[in-house]
Formats: structure tokens, sequence, C-alpha cells
């Protein structure tokens, strides 16, 4: 079938909608129909080359939608199902599906190929394989995932806002609430409040933290961090140290969170700066892979015994962690609706972006 998708066909140009050849689903597969798609940082990532991964490649990792057709063997999954995409498949089997890591699937490996579990691919253009990012591709009107990456949910939830779930959501969320283990009383500072960082502060305002010092150089990320818990919210990175020790007694936060846009060492030095003797820096944002971002004090590290993480998805296991925000959003205890700034359409992705670069999104998403 046809399928109408924003490709990036190699770093450093724009997404250029084209019309696609979709295989149906084969053995362990489903069909999805898009009803919405998140457009998070790191798919610009594929834009900025930062994240290097093999082009061409169909965009889009965070959406939501209904499913089709089912391949052979896919009995927990049925046509008409509402499904989120999880933008890490989890095998179920693997060493750390089976040991409550379904984030780090070995699967995982295959994200930036984009290829499906058996290594082959479903989108096609004339002759050439097209990935979709982390094996979806949801800048798609329809795609054909594996089962292992979709999630069902109830079919009352709103598939635009759920789309969220399928990233930047439990992102930011575990990273406060899982990652730096976050207990009452806490104080946390979160650095770059885009879709992901907003999500660090819900999840730091769940876990009981006192304080949570926002940290953003755009005034609206600001205003809307402290209209999601934030209590403090600051323009830079020596501000949020200074605000940090003040509020402390002296002491320091307890754990830093970095959900910037572009990590970079600044800023990973300022998070790090900002934490207490025994204190938590958390990495989630990402950078040029090339380049090593981080650069530390090794003595503070050892003689302050601070730790220095990396988080993927927020250390959440997706296929609990999904269902477990959206009841949340269900029962009234998280804000999902708000995280919406504005929708586009597929044709518009170019702009949505642009408006990402602007700051004026805390979510640009796209409704198909
Ligand atoms: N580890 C994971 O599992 C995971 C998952 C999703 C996204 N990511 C990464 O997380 C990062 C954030 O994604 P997003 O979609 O929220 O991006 P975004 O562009 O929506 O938000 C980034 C924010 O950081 C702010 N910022 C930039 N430099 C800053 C600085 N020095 N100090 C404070 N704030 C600063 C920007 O103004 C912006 O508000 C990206 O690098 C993305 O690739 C990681
Ligand atoms: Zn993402
Ligand atoms: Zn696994």
């Amino acid at each position: 079938m046809k399928t109408r998708a924003a490709v990036m066909w190699e770093a450093g140009k724009h997404w250029e909608i084209v019309e696609l050849e979709l295989d149906p689903p084969k053995a362990g597969e489903v069909l999805v129909k898009f009803a919405a798609s998140g457009m998070c940082r790191s798919d610009d990532h594929l834009r900025t080359g930062d994240l290097p991964s093999r082009y061409p490649i169909v965009g889009g990792h965070e959406g939501a939608g209904i499913v089709e057709a089912v391949g052979e063997g896919v009995f927990d999954i049925a046509p008409g199902d509402h499904i989120v995409c999880s933008f890490l498949p989890t095998c179920g089997k693997c060493r750390w599906c089976s040991t409550g890591h379904q984030n780090l699937c070995d699967l995982g490996a295959l994200l930036l190929d984009g290829c499906l579990p058996d290594g082959t691919f479903r989108f096609h253009s004339g002759e050439q394989d097209l990935g979709g990012m982390c094996m979806l591709g949801t800048f798609s009107e329809r795609a054909t995932v594996s089962r292992n990456s979709v999630v069902k949910i109830d079919d009352d939830l709103p598939l635009d806002k759920a789309a969220l779930v399928g990233c930047g959501v439990p992102t930011g969320w575990g990273s406060a609430v899982y990652s730096a283990d976050v207990r009452p009383g806490d104080t946390v500072v979160i650095f770059g409040i885009g879709g992901v960082g907003i999500n660090a502060v819900q999840g730091a305002k769940h876990a009981g933290a006192r304080d949570i010092i926002a940290v953003d150089p755009v005034e609206f990320k600001r205003t809307k961090a402290l209209e999601f818990g934030a209590t403090h919210a600051l323009a830079t990175g020596e501000d949020a140290i200074m605000r940090a020790y003040e509020i402390t007694n002296g002491v320091g936060a307890d754990s830093a969170i970095v959900t910037v846009d572009v990590v970079d060492s600044a800023v990973i030095e300022h998070a790090f700066n900002s934490t207490r003797k025994l204190g938590t820096t958390v990495v989630v944002g990402l950078g040029p892979m090339a380049d090593n971002t981080v650069q530390i004090n090794g003595d503070i590290l050892t003689l302050y015994q601070k730790t220095l993480k990396g988080s993927l998805f927020g250390s959440s296991n997706p296929m609990h962690d999904i269902k477990n925000i959206l009841s949340l959003y269900k029962a009234g205890q998280y804000k999902l609706d708000e995280l919406v700034t504005k929708t586009y359409s597929l044709d518009d992705i170019n702009q949505g972006y642009e408006d990402m670069e602007a700051g004026v999104n805390l979510r640009g998403v796209i409704v198909y």
C-alpha cells in the first residue's frame, strides 16, 4: 500500500514529504494508522547529524494510532485496538527485559537503522529501502512495526495526547522518579524545559520534591515550568547553582537532570556542580555522538562521592510505565493536554521544527 511520510534523505537536509510503498505486516508485526505524532528533539538530531543513522529514514518515534492489521502469531493485539508506540522495543526475553530494564532491550541496537527485528525494511521508495526512526517512523500516515514496539491502551484516551507517552513523557517523568530517585523534600535542578524537561518537572513533583529549580534561557519555558510545578525558574546555569546552594543552607541540590536539546560540557558541569555530596546528576539529553560532551572534575566526583549517570526512556519499563502514566492522566494527576502547545499537518513538519528551534512550543504535535 501507499503512505505519505516525512523522510530525511541525508543529514543537513530538511524533512521531505513523499509517497512511499509500505509492506503489510509479517509475522510478529502490526500495521498502524497513526492519529498523531509528537515532534521530539531526537528526530532533529537526524537532521543535524548529531545522531548518525542509516539514511534515508522516515522520522518520528512518538506516535499513537489504531491497528489496522496484524501479522501471523500476533494474538494479543487486534485490528481496531488503540495503541501507543514505545520508542524502545521490548522483546521480553533478553537479559535486560527479563531483569526489569525493558528500556535497555537488546533490540534497541536497531533503533538508528530503523529496520524491523528481522533486519529488513517495510518502507520503500522504488528500489530503495527506508527504515523508520526507532524502528517506527511515526511521521508517516501508516507504518508496519514490531508487536514489541506497541502498547495497547484504553479506547477512550485521546490519541493526540497519548502519543507523547511514547517518548517525551516517560523519558522526563522517569528521569526524576526512577533515574534521579527523587525523594520527598528533595531539591532538584532541571536543565532544559522542553518536551522532555517539562515532564521531569512533573516527575519531580510527583516524587515529592520540595524545590524544583527549572533552568531555561527561554522565558516562555520558564513560565510553563512554574505552571507545571517548578518552584523556581532561572535563565542560566550559574544562577541555578547559586539558588540551589542558597535554599539548601549551602548543601547543594540532591539531584540535577539534564534535558537540554544539545548537550555540551558546560551544561554538564553546571548540573554536576549544583549537586551536593552524594548527589546525582542524570544525563537525558543527547549531543553530537562523535564528541566527548561530558567533562567533570574527577576529584570532586571522588571526594564528594557524587554519581553521574545516563538515563534512557527515564529508566522506565515501556510496557508498564506507558500505561501507568496514562492511568495517572485519567485520574487527573498528570498534565498531558497542557503539553501540546500547537498542532501541525504532516506537510507543515519543517515549520514545526522551526518553531521548536524558536522555543515557542513545549511540544508540537502532528495530527493526521
Ligand atoms: N535519553 C532519552 O531517552 C531521550 C529521549 C527523548 C529525548 N532525548 C533527548 O533529550 C533532549 C531534550 O529533548 P526535547 O524534545 O525536550 O528538546 P526541546 O528542544 O523541546 O527542549 C530543550 C530545551 O532546552 C533548552 N536549553 C538549551 N540549552 C540550554 C541550557 N544550556 N540550559 C538550560 N536550558 C537549555 C531549550 O531552550 C529548550 O527549551 C534532546 O537532546 C533529545 O534528543 C533523550
Ligand atoms: Zn523522543
Ligand atoms: Zn529485550
